[in-house]
């Protein structure tokens, strides 16, 4: 039995609200992480070809004796491969890497807007869905009118956006358009990457206040907001730590103070600026 409610994606499709991130992990090491998180209870995974660790992921998921369906994995086509016949190909690289017979939520990493490729790329993504090789498609890293663009092509709303998210960079033009799409916002980076966001005094006063840590502050503030996050660590105690959001609330207050905390301010590339 799963730790984590799923929010219900616009397909009818479960997806956990809160998963483990991968990126940076070498794959080496990301059979380990993966297995140390599935043990915590973590049922959802976030890969990306360009993390060179499906392999390792996938190695974690056959080993864990997890009931596939159970699990949620995503991962994301590398900007290289956009195109129509590409992306089919780089799909087949993904899935054979991971050992899967289909993923569960398939995302076009940045949508590289200067090359014009991404509603081709996408035309692909809705064929890997009609064919049942996905059970959603959907993006990262699209900006409001990217997203317009796709919608006025293409037939199938994503599923997700998945974006740069965390208290300096709260993202709500974002949220609402998706909100009114009705796409998923899914943060990454949701604890600002661990690059200071949890040392900000007003987060560390109200771990304190609820005897819980600021990295779980952070990650209840996303679940309240609705967001999906995938919190990143290969620390074994933090990987605990980061799925223990499930029993306790921030109140008006708390969410007031973090809400407070915006400075509209990016740790990644801005997506309108990734174009190879
Ligand atoms: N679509 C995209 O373009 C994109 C871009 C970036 C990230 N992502 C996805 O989002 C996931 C998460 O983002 P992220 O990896 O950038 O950052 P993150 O999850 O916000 O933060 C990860 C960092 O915080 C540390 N950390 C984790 N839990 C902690 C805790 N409880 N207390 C203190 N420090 C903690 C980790 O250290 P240790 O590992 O050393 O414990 C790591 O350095 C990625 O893994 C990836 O799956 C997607």
């Amino acid at each position: 039995m799963s730790k984590v409610p799923p929010i219900i994606l616009n397909n009818g499709v479960e997806m956990p609200q809160l998963g483990f991130g991968v990126w940076q992990v070498p794959d080496a090491e990301a059979e380990t992480a993966v297995t140390t998180a599935l043990e915590a209870g973590y049922r959802s995974i976030d890969t990306a070809a360009i993390y060179g660790n499906e392999k390792g992921t996938g190695k974690a998921i056959a080993r864990s004796g997890v009931p596939r369906e159970e699990l949620f994995v995503t991962t994301k086509l590398w900007n290289s491969d956009q195109g129509y016949d590409s992306t089919l190909r780089a799909f087949d690289t993904s899935l054979s890497k991971l050992g899967l017979d289909h993923v569960d939520l398939y995302l076009i990493h940045w949508p590289m807007p200067a090359q014009g490729r991404y509603v081709d790329t996408y035309k692909a993504f809705e064929k890997l869905l009609a064919d049942g090789r996905v059970r959603a498609i959907g993006v990262s890293n699209f900006l409001p009118d990217h997203l317009d663009h796709l919608l006025a092509e293409t037939s199938v709303v994503p599923a997700v956006n998945q974006i740069e998210l965390h208290p300096h960079l709260q993202q709500h033009t974002a949220r609402e358009h998706h909100a009114e799409l009705g796409i998923a916002t899914e943060a990454w980076s949701p604890l600002g990457s661990g690059k200071g966001i949890l040392e900000i005094p007003a987060i560390v006063a109200i771990a304190q206040k609820h005897g819980r840590t600021p990295a779980q502050i952070v990650l209840r503030w996303h679940l309240q907001l609705g967001n999906v996050v995938i919190p990143k660590s290969v620390t074994p105690s933090r990987i605990a730590e980061n799925i223990d959001v499930f029993g306790f609330t921030l109140d008006t207050e708390d969410l007031a103070a973090i809400s407070a905390l915006n400075e509209d301010r990016r740790t990644g590339s801005d997506p309108a600026d990734v174009n190879s």
